[in-house]
């Protein structure tokens, strides 16, 4: 397992290195990033590399057993660059150029800029390919966060990727409905970039085209910045920290094909959720780094969140691990006092003293020597898989059709459902294989191309459950409205159809009530569906549809499919996911108070299952005859098993 921290030798002088690298050593770090924002260190000027700084720290850490993950730096360029092309900033959705002076507003479409940025990943690569310090790379930072760019260059690139993709300027003209509102093009010099207008939104074939493209413009670079590594540098492990959630301008299950392993920054609770884990884990299949955990609160021109509470970090490391991580490195390791980030704090104080945080990673450095032993070789396998797609995503968020109807937080009310069921989610492309899950859900999975379709269809046919929301299937690829609202082959499987679909007021209420006899609110959408084959577990209590089916569930070949057509309140999936769950065969990892995570990672030498206490106060669990072993102190567990305050325990079964 790798453990350790970021680091920016740039930030400090020289003689202070030595002595952060004993702290580190101190900790059980193994491994510290450095250099993702040092390009005007490593190229002061045009064409003139200095990387003798770089060489000095390298050896320091040879010196300490300290392995160095090594950025590539690309969208925060060096002054002279800008100086030299002041077209590689931005141009905003506004219509300015984004000023020099902070980061990620640079243009990956700029050619100064790509053929740069290239060459200095070809030098780091050329210099460090053959360095046993150096054992992975990172390039840059948080591919898909900044603005997006509508510069001349920007344009250009479209027009390529579109006749790519459309064979003529009147496929085009059919597949984004540009015949509405007379905006049909003759010739692809006409094509226009979706930039800022006052008032009418740009047509949601185009919104949808640029997000693609622009994310493409991201996969295409990285793909470049691996290559030219590669030259040098054929086996190290090539990584970069995916936005998960947070940020989306990129399409990271496609990015993640140019990448050995994927990492992700991880800031909980407030801007980062479980679910972003399971996510980052999802674009690969395969375990993943932390490669920034927060230690400290966070804080740029404002001081930022809370600080952990004693025990928070600790709980955080292990959540992360319990997902999948197989590295986890803290952000930072000591607040800098000047800077952008001047009130981000670390694992030290700004004077370089130890501080609470240092002492609490020390204790978490000493147990992963034990856990990383019991880890060694685990992953991370589930019964459940959710369809997750950013093209759902930017779609449903360029034209929705109501304010409440909520990418993230729809899918985050299903997905803690499990979470505090303690069933573990896998967070899939809608492409990926899902014949091994036992349950597939499709949370307002909107725009679904045929391949999605299909994949759905064969995994009922032999024998998969489904559960599939209100509002999924409903666009096509080209962000055009599924005139059946779903999909042909998916309203025979889920044996309906829907006569009406409505939003209703912000605030306003509607009941279901289920054969089983359970009532509960609804709000938001209502479908109004057609049983076509399908048996009806749920009616509309109120207004002028009362008694219209609202859930259904019909057997499909060997599987079984439900379709819930509105939005209910938590308590609905609370009490009506038990049967959904029993039906399908699937058991919690260990039976908790809900307010408890439990997560297993699952490995020759047997299962691995992690329980988290994310709350203040003490849990309880009772072990119903259950015996495990104490990864941590090694002993023996029956009877039922105490979960103090952010208290963690791993249990080798
Ligand atoms: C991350 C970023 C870091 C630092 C950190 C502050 O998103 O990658 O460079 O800015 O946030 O919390």
């Amino acid at each position: 397992m790798h453990f350790g921290v970021d680091y920016y030798p740039e930030h400090w002088e020289e003689r202070r290195w030595e002595e952060d690298l004993l702290a580190m050593r101190e900790l059980h770090f193994n491994v510290v990033r450095v250099g993702e924002f040092a390009w005007s260190r490593f190229e002061p000027e045009e064409g003139r590399h200095d990387l003798t700084w770089l060489d000095r720290f390298l050896s320091l850490c040879a010196t300490h057993d300290l392995e160095v993950m090594l950025g590539v730096p690309a969208r925060n360029v060096p002054a002279w660059l800008m100086a030299k092309d002041p077209t590689v900033a931005i141009q905003a959705f506004e219509g300015h150029r984004e000023s020099f002076g902070s980061r990620y507003t640079t243009c990956l479409n700029n050619p100064t800029l790509r053929r740069r940025a290239l060459v200095l990943a070809e030098k780091l690569a050329a210099a460090y390919g053959g360095n046993p310090v150096v054992t992975s790379w990172h390039l840059d930072n948080e591919y898909g966060d900044g603005s997006m760019c509508y510069c001349d260059n920007c344009r250009v690139r479209f027009i390529g990727w579109l006749q790519e993709r459309y064979a003529s300027t009147e496929e085009l003209n059919k597949a984004w409905g540009l015949v509405f509102w007379s905006l049909e093009i003759r010739d692809w010099d006409q094509v226009w970039l979706p930039a800022k207008i006052n008032r009418f939104p740009h047509s949601p074939g185009l919104l949808l085209d640029f997000r693609r493209f622009y994310s493409w413009i991201t996969e295409e670079f990285v793909e470049a910045q691996v290559a030219a590594i590669r030259k040098h540098s054929s086996s190290k492990p090539v990584t970069t920290n995916l936005q998960s959630m947070t940020r989306f301008h990129t399409d990271y299950h496609r990015l993640a094909k140019s990448l050995d392993v994927a990492s992700m920054n991880f800031y909980p609770p407030e801007s980062y959720t479980t679910a972003d884990l399971d996510i980052v884990r999802g674009t690969t299949g395969r375990t993943f780094w932390v490669v920034e955990q927060k230690s400290g609160p966070p804080g740029f021109a404002h001081p930022g969140f809370l600080t952990p509470r004693p025990g928070e970090t600790r709980l955080y490391t292990y959540t992360s691990i319990a997902h999948g991580a197989d590295a986890v490195l803290y952000f930072r390791f000591r607040p800098c006092p000047y800077g952008q980030e001047q009130f981000h704090m670390g694992i030290m104080n700004y004077d370089g003293s130890k501080n609470r945080i240092f002492r609490e990673i020390g204790k978490i450095g000493e147990e992963l020597t034990r856990v990383s032993a019991a880890i060694e070789g685990t992953v991370v396998r589930n019964d459940v898989a959710f369809l997750y797609s950013y093209e759902n995503r930017w779609a449903l968020e360029q034209y929705y059709v109501h304010p409440e109807l909520e990418y993230r937080s729809f899918f985050l009310n299903y997905y803690r459902e499990f979470e505090r069921r303690h069933i573990g989610v896998d967070v899939v492309n809608p492409h990926a294989d899902l014949s091994a899950y036992r349950l597939v859900v499709v949370p307002l999975l909107c725009l679904m191309d045929d391949a999605t379709v299909r994949g759905i269809a064969e995994y009922v046919r032999h024998g998969g459950h489904l559960l599939y929301t209100a509002r999924s299937g409903v666009k096509d690829t080209n962000n055009n409205v599924v005139p059946t609202i779903i999909p042909p082959i998916l309203k025979q499987v889920l044996g309906i159809g829907i006569d009406e679909a409505f939003a209703l007021k912000p605030g306003q209420k509607n009941r279901i009530v289920t054969t089983g006899g359970g009532e509960y609110q609804v709000s938001t959408w209502i479908d109004l569906v057609r049983p076509e084959g399908a048996e009806v577990l749920g009616r509309y209590a109120d207004d002028w549809y009362r008694d219209s089916a609202a859930v259904t569930r019909h057997r499909y070949g060997k599987g079984l499919a439900y379709y819930i057509g509105t939005i209910p309140e938590g308590r609905y999936l609370e009490t009506e996911l038990s049967s959904i769950l029993a039906g399908a065969g699937i058991a919690s990892v260990l039976e908790c108070p809900r307010s408890v995570w439990a997560l297993r990672r699952t490995g020759p030498q047997g299962d691995v299952i992690f329980a988290l206490n994310p709350t203040g106060g003490t849990e309880t669990v009772p072990l119903r005859g259950r015996r495990f072993r104490d990864v941590l102190d090694g002993s023996e567990i029956n009877g039922e098993l105490e979960l103090g305050p952010y208290g963690v325990r791993v249990l080798a079964v």
